[in-house]
Formats: C-alpha cells, sequence, structure tokens
C-alpha cells in the first residue's frame, strides 16, 4: 500500500479555519454535558481549580507538541510520528502515540455518538413540545425510556454518526472547514443567550458559589485524576484528533498563540455551560442529578416548566447537538486520515469504513443500557469501561509519553524552529513540557492505578 506524498496533505484554507475547527473539537459534549456532573460530584470549586490548573499547566504545553508533532509530519498521527522520530534518529516505535490516538478517537467516536444520538432526540422532543410540563418522575423516566429501548437509540446513534461522516467525507475544506465556521459562532451565540437567560430568570449566584467556592473535603486522588482525564478529553488531547488538525496547518500558524486561544475558549465554554445549566437548576429547586441525566432529566424539568421553555429547551439541545457534532468529526478524522493517506482508499470509503465500524462497535454501548445493561466490564457499564479505558489511562500514558518525545528525544533546536516562539515563552514552554507534564502525569498515574 504505498503513501500519498506530503505534498498532497489537504491545508486549512485560513488561520481563523483552523481556530475554529480546532475549537470545535474541544467544544463538545464534554464541556457541556460532562463538566457540570464531573464538576458537581468533584465538589464544585475545588474540582474547577484543579480542572483550569490541568488545562493552563498540562494542556497547552501537550497542544503546542500534538500540533507541532503534526505539523512538521504532514501525514495521519501515526505516519507523522514515524516520520519525525524517524528524522530525530529515533525509534519508529514511538508511532505508538500515534497508534494510541488512533485507536483512542476511535473507541470514543463509537460511544460519543450514543450520547450525541440522545441529544438528537431531545432536539425533536423539546421541537416537539414534548417535553411540556413534565414532573420530576417523567422525566427521569422519559430518559430511561429511551436509553433502555432496544433500538431507538441505535437508530439516533446511525443518524448522528451519518452526519459525521457525511461531513468528513467531504474533506478538510469542503466538509470540516465549511461545517465549523458556519456551527461554531452560532453555537457561541446560543450560548451566550442561554447564560444571559439563566442570569435573568435563574439563581445565578447560587450557580456562581457552587462553581467557584471550593469544597476541599471532596478531593481525593480519584478526583484528581478525573479532573486531569477532563482536561485530557475537553482538550482532545492524546487522541490523534489534535495531531491530525495539526497537519493541515501551514508554516505561517504561530503555535503557541493557537494553542492558547483554543484552551481559553474551551475552558471558557465549560464555565459558561455551568453558568447556563446551574441557574436554571437551582431556581427550580432541583439537586443536580447524577452522571449522565444532570442534562437529560435534570434539565427538562425545568424546560418543562418555565414560559418559553420550548425555544429554550430546543435552543439548549440544538447548542449540545451542534457541539458534539464538531467533535465527532474531529474523532472519525485521524483513522479517515490513515486510510484516505494511501492509494488504496480515497477518502469517501474511508469515511465509510470507519464510521461503519464504528457505529457497529458503538451498538454494544447504545444498547448498554436496556437490553445489553447486565454486561459489565470489570465491573463497569460498556460506556463506563470505554470512558475510564480512554480518558483515565490511555489519553494521560499517550500524553506522558508525547511530553517525554519533545521533551528528551526531539533536539532542541528543533523544536525551536518549529515553533519560533518568542522568549522566554519558548523556555516556560520547554521547562513545562520536560519537568512538569511528564512528572504530574506520572504522579498522578501511578497514585491512582498502583494505588497507595
Ligand atoms: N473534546 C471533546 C469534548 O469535550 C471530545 C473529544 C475528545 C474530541 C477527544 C476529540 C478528541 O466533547
Amino acid at each position: 500500500m504505498a503513501v500519498k506524498p506530503a505534498s498532497e496533505h489537504a491545508h486549512w484554507s485560513s488561520r481563523w479555519a483552523f481556530i475554529m475547527a480546532a475549537v470545535g473539537s474541544a467544544v463538545g459534549l464534554g464541556n457541556i454535558w460532562k463538566f457540570p456532573y464531573e464538576a458537581n460530584s468533584g465538589g464544585g470549586g475545588a474540582f474547577v481549580l484543579i480542572y483550569l490548573g490541568f488545562v493552563f499547566l498540562i494542556g497547552v504545553p501537550l497542544l503546542v507538541a500534538e500540533l507541532s508533532l503534526g505539523r512538521r509530519g504532514q501525514l495521519s498521527p501515526i505516519r507523522s510520528m514515524e516520520k519525525v522520530a524517524k528524522e530525530e534518529g529515533r525509534r519508529t516505535a514511538w508511532s505508538l502515540i500515534g497508534w494510541s490516538g488512533v485507536i483512542g478517537s476511535f473507541i470514543v467516536i463509537s460511544y460519543y455518538s450514543v450520547v450525541g444520538g440522545w441529544t438528537l432526540s431531545y432536539m425533536i422532543q423539546t421541537v416537539l413540545g414534548n417535553l411540556q410540563g413534565i414532573t420530576g418522575e417523567e422525566a427521569v423516566a422519559g430518559f430511561d425510556a429511551l436509553v433502555t429501548n432496544p433500538w431507538m437509540p441505535l437508530v439516533w446513534h446511525g443518524l448522528f454518526m451519518g452526519i459525521t461522516v457525511g461531513i468528513v467525507l467531504r474533506g478538510i475544506e469542503g466538509g470540516l472547514e465549511k461545517a465549523v465556521t458556519l456551527l461554531m459562532p452560532a453555537l457561541f451565540i446560543l450560548l451566550i443567550g442561554m447564560v444571559i437567560y439563566a442570569g435573568v430568570t435563574g439563581d445565578f449566584a447560587a450557580a456562581v458559589s457552587f462553581l467557584f467556592q471550593p469544597d476541599w473535603s471532596k478531593l481525593d486522588a480519584d478526583v484528581i485524576l478525573s479532573a486531569l482525564g477532563q482536561s485530557f478529553f475537553s482538550l482532545s488531547l492524546a487522541q490523534g484528533s489534535i495531531m491530525v488538525y495539526g497537519s493541515y496547518l501551514t508554516r505561517q500558524v504561530k503555535v503557541g498563540k493557537a494553542a492558547v486561544t483554543i484552551a481559553a475558549a474551551d475552558s471558557g465554554v465549560a464555565l459558561l455551560a455551568g453558568l447556563a445549566i446551574f441557574p436554571i437548576v437551582f431556581a427550580y429547586g432541583l439537586t443536580p442529578g447524577k452522571e449522565e441525566g444532570l442534562v437529560f432529566q435534570t434539565l427538562p424539568i425545568a424546560f418543562g416548566q418555565m414560559t418559553g421553555g420550548v425555544v429554550i429547551g430546543t435552543l439548549f439541545f440544538g447548542l449540545l447537538t451542534v457541539a458534539a457534532i464538531t467533535s465527532a468529526i474531529s474523532l472519525l478524522e485521524p483513522s479517515v486520515s490513515y486510510l484516505a493517506e494511501t492509494d488504496k482508499f480515497g477518502r469517501k470509503k474511508a469515511a465509510f469504513i470507519m464510521g461503519g465500524a464504528a457505529f457497529a462497535f458503538g451498538s454494544f454501548s447504545s444498547l448498554g443500557y436496556g437490553i445489553l445493561s447486565d454486561v459489565t466490564i470489570f465491573g463497569q457499564s460498556i460506556i463506563g469501561f470505554k470512558t475510564y479505558l480512554t480518558n483515565n489511562l490511555m489519553m494521560p500514558m499517550a500524553g506522558l509519553f508525547t511530553a517525554l518525545f519533545v521533551g528528551w528525544f526531539v533536539s532542541r533546536k528543533a523544536m525551536m524552529d518549529e515553533l519560533a516562539m518568542e522568549e522566554p515563552w519558548f523556555r516556560v514552554w520547554y521547562f513545562l513540557v520536560r519537568f512538569i507534564c511528564p512528572t504530574a502525569i506520572a504522579v498522578i498515574f501511578y497514585h491512582v492505578v498502583i494505588g497507595f
């Protein structure tokens, strides 16, 4: 199987298109669906502070590392890693970082699309006014009925995956760019609108103190690891997504600045999502539900009771769907780019094959709440196991090796040339990626996996 030359590799048409795509990848279900409930179980402000620390001290340096490796390689993550390792006179085994990303993103898209399907279904439910006036029990029962149904979740999962494949097969300029430059500004406007609405009608003060007042008593090693996992997941790190987006970059773009912009937008959206959701939850006297239920079970009660709930509810689930789609395309892209850069597959064929395989693999997750709900892997549900495997094991591991690779195995001079950062920023970045990232990840990892 011959590989097409790097000169045939696609490129973003502008810096703006790249930023929108990368922010679109980062901002997703992780910010709006997962962050609020993780913050809730991790003690509110304490979790938020630690999470933000991880984003800027570990996340940003790794974003820079991944973007620059992708750009230098100008190939899919697996082949880019192989190429850079060879150029630096290192073992090609470093391409395992690329493999871990491609396999990880495939595992994630398989269940991400299931949750994406739920959001699609909720959007339609709200448009149809089906949530109007529902009680707490009805909201809980409605969600359970959807996820335990033997075939409905599969249909929504298929539809969501179909939309994702439909965008990815059109390529970088024709598909990804068009989708993100349209959808991302819409998402920001919707989100700001939701926050203003929540601020005016909800209990904003309670939400602010919940999100920003630390309750340190809830903090333990597991919460710290989930804050780390969440920061990786939310920034799309160690999944090949950022590296493959980096491979479509030209040399004009300043990678350091772009990384800070992406991280700031991503954590900004997570906090705004909290400020859109919790004021409503508190104003209606609801307690933040556990886990998946917060957005799907708790919020619909509020939408069902408020005036204009149909519109607000539709906007909210529309927002969630848009965020999910722009992330899903970045989850499919790493494996598609790997196949599409060979002469055996065109992009279309690659997108259908990987999308189809992810749909099939994801159908177990889709059914994991219904007919397969008795199936557990190491005591966890199917989605729970996939999340643990990718967020808490594969991502930190791949992140650790990425930091070690750029910090210790690529020459300092090559990194300086690639990044073209001004001093003192290069020195700060280099210090973080060489010492802080690997040590912090290794220590947290050791505590949780090896135990104490
Ligand atoms: N960052 C996305 C989110 O927060 C999910 C994602 C993870 C996307 C990994 C790409 C790679 O929802």
